[in-house]
């Protein structure tokens, strides 16, 4: 069965705005799993732009689903990863100076050192996903690692400027499903899914899990506008 993950960064975005202590990330994914959540990711920055340790381990008390911390493949995360046991962890590329994650890891370019962090993770019980292009190389190196996951990089199909791009796109995305499941890989997918752009992935045959956050947190701003004013106008009323 097709599960979602909801990435609830973007709650820890707005609260980092003003430093409080509010919306918290936490109350989110309660309320995420509430409304049918099958996980909750957040991705844990080196610059903790967003989501901060604390939540990264309060998450991991208070989920009910399952919990995917995104990550970067250093030693500081490989550290707090065994520490606080999520129960998969995807690796993704980051640079400082990117707003959202651009482009999947290059595991070929890398393979004895993402092979070292997925045996010490996947050695610990945590199993491991590669957030990759859905390029025939990339998906034989995630094999070669023995990764129990890939997360297919759906971000160039949702950017897509016209259909024949966009079914080009989906194409690769379907051939990369294909080839992984064929590998031994299980398949998940996710980045700049949207309300309208999510259905052709989300009927990949043998996709298991759609990470998505943006479109999500961005119709529940918009959605709970107008009870958060009416909520307002009666929190200045006399009692
Ligand atoms: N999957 C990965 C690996 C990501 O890095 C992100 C963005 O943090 C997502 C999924 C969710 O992407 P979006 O916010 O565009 O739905």
């Amino acid at each position: 069965m097709l599960t979602l993950g909801v990435n609830i960064d973007h709650i820890a975005t707005i609260r980092q705005a003003r430093r409080t202590v509010e919306p918290d990330p936490v109350a989110a994914a309660v309320l995420a799993e509430l409304g049918g959540a099958d996980g909750i990711t957040a991705h844990l920055r080196e610059d903790r732009r967003h989501i901060q340790d604390r939540d990264i381990r309060l998450l991991r008390q208070t989920v009910r689903t399952h919990l995917n911390l995104e990550m970067a493949a250093t030693e500081e995360m490989l550290g707090i990863a065994l520490d606080v046991k999520p129960d998969y962890v995807t690796l993704v590329p980051e640079k400082r100076e990117e707003v959202t994650t651009e482009g999947g890891l290059d595991i070929v370019g890398q393979i004895v050192r993402i092979g070292e962090i997925v045996d010490k993770l996947q050695g610990a019980g945590i199993p491991v996903s590669l957030f990759i292009d859905a390029e025939p190389a990339q998906i034989a190196a995630s094999a070669k690692v023995q990764a129990k996951f890939i997360e297919l990089h759906t971000g160039r199909y949702a950017e897509a400027q016209d259909e024949t791009s966009r079914q080009h796109e989906l194409a690769l995305l379907a051939t990369g499903c294909e080839q992984a499941i064929k590998a031994g890989l299980r398949v998940n997918a996710g980045h700049g899914l949207t309300y309208w752009n999510v259905y052709p992935v989300a009927a990949l045959p043998g996709m298991e899990e759609l990470n998505i956050g943006h479109t999500i947190i961005s119709r529940a701003a918009l959605v709970g506008m107008e009870r958060a004013v009416r909520e307002m106008k009666q929190a200045m009323s006399p009692r």
